[in-house]
């Protein structure tokens, strides 16, 4: 496809996400797309210029006008003597795509009113092609009606939405509003215009579990584990942005979902299980991700609520172990192990557990700290493969955690012949 045809417009206006536009535009950027972009002024505050102008090579639009988006006449200009109008904004808006991320109240408040008061929102309003907004901002703000009102009328226009992502906001509070991860924004606007992913893991096919099997007691009850599926959905979105085709076993995940990836939903142990036997053979690539249960109640668990006067005993026994029984006709997976080890010796108890599950790379995390590992953002994992020296991830968040795991996957492919047939 021509360069012209792969052109879309990156707005990127003034919220504290505007940090992570310039991840957003690598991605896209690694996906083969030509970015323009255009930040608000208020946008500047937050993020330089020079750091989408480095990741796009491509020099960055903000103003309407030489000197500021206020039409200042210099003094003594007369009409027509001044120098010949640009019409950036309608160039731009021949773009196949408009992409807002991070969108402000602000600037979602005036596209709906039909304000142009500046380079994003004239092209926004010359614009044929899509236009897709993320919207950004406090919790409380993005509750207000006037937003939401704001949104609805921009739907109804057919602008498409991305919601926003629930967790810790950068004011501190915690609530709907986070920017959506920007590997979600790139699948939707890969599946907006249809075209396959570019990336280094083009074609590989990864397979990922997640999330934490539950293992019924009665039917309202049930035993669980505190994975919340933020690493394996970490992985998965990071594989697509990088070309793979993803498939996800979803044990019991309330996180958003990728529509580029295809996620299959289980519940217990067993389940996870037969679903992973009967999906493996079809992947090159392997991520045991989620948390099983190692104990299941005896017996199928009582239909029903157990109640306080049947003072009823729980007989528990061990789950299979799902990556020792794994087929092992299947010797095209690379398959990477997750351990979440707590108390001394543990970086050698996970690998040990590479050994003896005979897994090719095992990721280990300290989940006797508070501030990573289960349900938390951020994670602090060493890597380890056979034959090969532990690669060391200090503190950072799962998705950065992802990339680096996916940087070794990707080396150990290359060491073995370019990776399976
Ligand atoms: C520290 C700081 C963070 C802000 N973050 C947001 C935000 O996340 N979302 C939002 O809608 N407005 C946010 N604002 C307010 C906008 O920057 C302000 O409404 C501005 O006028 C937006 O202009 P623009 O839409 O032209 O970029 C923030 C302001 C400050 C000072």
């Amino acid at each position: 496809m021509s360069n012209e045809r792969r052109q879309i417009v990156l707005g990127v206006t003034g919220s504290i996400a505007a940090c992570k536009s310039v991840e957003l535009l690598r991605l896209l950027v690694q996906a083969g797309f030509d970015v323009r972009v255009i930040q608000t002024a208020a946008s500047r505050n937050f993020v330089g210029m020079d750091a989408f102008q480095a990741v796009s090579g491509r020099p960055v639009l903000s103003e309407m006008f030489e000197g500021g988006d206020t039409i200042t006449p210099a003094a003594g200009a007369q009409a027509g003597s001044g120098p010949s109008p640009d019409f950036t904004h309608i160039e731009l808006a021949r773009s196949r795509l408009l992409l807002i991320a991070p969108a402000t109240a602000n600037t979602i408040g005036k596209m709906a009113a039909g304000i142009a008061d500046n380079l994003l929102l004239s092209t926004y309003l010359a614009c044929a092609c899509p236009v897709v907004v993320c919207p950004a901002m406090n919790c409380r703000m993005w509750e207000h009606p006037a937003v939401q009102d704001n949104l609805r009328l921009l739907e109804r226009r057919g602008v498409i939405v991305v919601p926003p992502e629930t967790g810790m906001l950068a004011c501190g509070e915690e609530g709907a509003g986070r920017l959506a991860e920007p590997p979600r924004i790139l699948a939707r606007v890969i599946q907006l215009l249809g075209e396959p992913v570019h990336g280094d893991l083009e074609g590989l096919r990864v397979l990922v579990t997640a999330g934490g099997t539950r293992e019924p007691i009665d039917s309202v009850r049930f035993i669980t584990n505190r994975s919340s599926g933020k690493m394996g959905f970490a992985i998965a979105e990071r594989s697509f942005s990088r070309g793979a085709n993803v498939t996800v076993i979803a044990a019991n995940c309330s996180l958003p979902r990728n529509p580029g990836i295809r996620y299959l939903d289980v519940v217990t142990s067993s389940e996870l299980a037969r679903v992973l036997n009967a999906e493996m053979g079809g992947f090159d690539v392997l991520f045991m991700t989620a948390a099983v249960s190692d104990y299941k109640v005896s017996g199928t668990g009582t239909m029903g609520k157990i109640e306080r006067v049947d003072k009823k005993d729980l007989q528990l026994v061990p789950t299979s172990d799902i990556v020792s029984s794994l087929d092992r006709n299947n010797k095209c997976s690379l398959k990477v192990g997750f351990a979440a080890e707590y108390g001394e010796d543990n970086l050698e108890r996970a690998r040990e557990k590479m050994f003896s599950k005979d897994l090719d790379m095992i990721v280990f995390n300290d989940i006797s700290r508070s501030d990573t590992g289960f349900d938390s953002d951020d994670n602090e994992i060493t890597i380890m493969a056979k034959d090969r020296g532990d690669v060391f991830v200090d503190k950072t968040s799962k998705a950065e955690c992802a990339e680096r795991i996916l940087d070794q996957v990707a080396e150990l492919l290359a060491d073995s012949s370019g990776g399976c047939p």
